[in-house]
């Protein structure tokens, strides 16, 4: 089957041009001026930028939490990372007691059946011995090649400082890429302790029970196994201008370190967690100040920030009381479980639709960020980072024809009905969004149509990665 897009501009991190682009069965096969072929069916994009669709290398998908489970799976998260443009995503095996080649099967197992774009894994390591050493070095064989390592959640998924050195050592020698989540588990504990005695419950204390500087010293402290392992890292969910600061040092100082941000800490703060409705909010790490949000669009600006994810972790805001989906009502206990206490709140937050749209209105028509630059950011680093490159992440002759169709001049009120999460609250509720796109190719297979859904549980499938590039 041939499909041929014409008309468009093209747009990669590299260049913009205006170009044709000819799909065959389920890859690219040519960008150029005027190409005809008979055979292909034509789509007219006349007036749109033909961009490559998005990957999104954070999200977690029935994430098990607090005695509930965040409400995406591999169908609904992957449609919704669909409507907003992104066609490829990157969910966390967690570490069950079992062994690390058994964590990925019983994750395959669960996701596939169900994958409506493509995805991979990432490795959580939250447990270290003998045999997990053993083990890391298999992961790649797997197409597993990054590790995921907590400085916080002591007792649950934190490693000691001496277990994540050892973890990068042997990733460092073994094509594997270690995540760190960078906060002060202890200072957590106990700052949490003391506010629970004082009765300081509301969700305002979930921010300030988890300092910024315990972010910039768990970073540094990061960056400084990494670099006494001989290991690459990449720091995941920055939010803090120390945090960005502690990267840009290690990269001056030529420790293979790279980092994403994600798009809620740009465009909220801990002021937000202190409305009625602040447990929507609640995410770790938290949200933060103005001045960190500055930071962190500069670092994406100047370079110091490789990646734009989402860390896409949704809950109902209330769960008890049923939304429809796809016309069956469903309800998953979310956020009303943690009623006023900010302890018992599920973290994490709904993005990976809002993702592309929101930062093109914000980013790229504020002149903020060039074109190629979104590209770079939300498609093209994500792939090379973490070895799906130039398979996924670009638009290139060999490449898997994973296309957004981009109407720059569509103008929407935001929401939910346009983000399609499964979950009953969008944060950019109403608001005003110019760009988005109307037309997106998992493959070379049409899945969304303006607002019709063309995708099918089982028509993504997991994506054997390879080492990942250190940009
Ligand atoms: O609140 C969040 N981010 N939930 C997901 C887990 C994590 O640490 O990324
Ligand atoms: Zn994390
Ligand atoms: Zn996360």
């Amino acid at each position: 089957m041939k499909t041929l897009i014409k008309n468009g501009t093209v747009i990669t991190a590299e260049m913009t041009r205006k170009a044709d682009l000819l799909v065959e069965d389920e890859t690219i096969r040519r960008i150029d001026g005027n190409i005809d072929d008979p055979e292909a069916k034509i789509v007219d994009a006349s007036g749109l930028l033909v961009l490559p669709g998005g990957v999104d290398p954070h999200v977690h998908l029935e994430l098990p939490m607090f005695g509930t489970i965040s409400a995406d799976d591999h169908y609904t998260g992957g449609k919704a990372a669909a409507f907003g443009g992104t066609t490829t995503m990157i969910d966390f095996v967690s570490q069950e007691p079992v062994s690390l080649a058994e964590n990925i099967a019983r994750h395959r197992a669960m996701a596939d059946p169900k994958a409506s774009i493509d995805y991979s894994f990432h490795m959580n390591i939250s447990r270290f011995d003998e045999q997990v050493a053993e083990e890391l070095p298999d992961l790649p064989r797997m197409g597993v090649t990054s590790l995921k390592v907590f400085t916080a959640y002591n007792g649950r998924l934190r490693l000691d400082d001496g277990s994540i050195f050892k973890v990068m050592r042997i990733g460092g020698k073994n094509n594997l890429l270690t995540m760190v989540h960078a906060e002060n588990g202890d200072v957590i504990d106990i700052l949490v302790a003391e506010a629970l005695a004082a009765g300081k419950t509301a969700p305002i204390h979930h921010a300030r029970t988890r300092p910024a500087w315990g972010e910039v010293e768990a970073s540094l402290r990061a960056a400084a196994l990494a670099a006494q392992a001989d290991s690459p890292l990449y720091l995941v969910h920055m939010n803090v201008a120390g945090e960005v600061d502690q990267l840009a040092y290690a990269r001056k100082h030529a420790i293979p370190a790279m980092g994403e941000t994600c798009p809620h800490y740009l465009f909220f703060t801990e002021e937000d967690l202190k409305r009625p409705d602040g447990a929507k909010w609640i995410c770790s790490p938290p949200m933060r100040k103005p001045a960190d949000q500055h930071r962190l669009w500069q670092g994406l600006e100047d370079g110091t920030i490789q990646v734009l994810a989402t860390d896409h972790c949704p809950f109902f805001y209330n769960g008890r009381k049923p939304i429809i989906y796809e016309g069956r009502e469903v309800a998953i206990p979310g956020k009303e479980l943690g009623g006023e206490n900010f302890t018992l709140i599920p973290n994490g937050l709904p993005g990976i639709a809002d993702r592309l749209p929101v930062f093109w209105t914000h980013a790229v028509n504020t002149g903020r960020i060039s074109p190629n630059r979104f590209v770079e950011l939300t498609a093209t680093n994500p792939a090379r980072i973490f070895g799906l490159y130039p398979k996924k992440g670009t638009l290139a002759v060999g490449s898997d024809a994973d296309i957004a169709l981009w109407e720059p001049e569509k103008e929407l009120d935001y929401g939910l009905a346009w983000a399609h999460h499964r979950t009953d609250y969008n944060l950019y509720e109403g608001w005003k969004l110019r760009g988005y796109p109307v037309k997106v190719f998992l493959r070379g297979k049409l899945i969304v149509d303006g607002q019709e859904w063309l995708g099918k549980a089982g028509g993504g499938r997991f994506v054997h990665r390879q080492a990942g590039e250190i940009l």
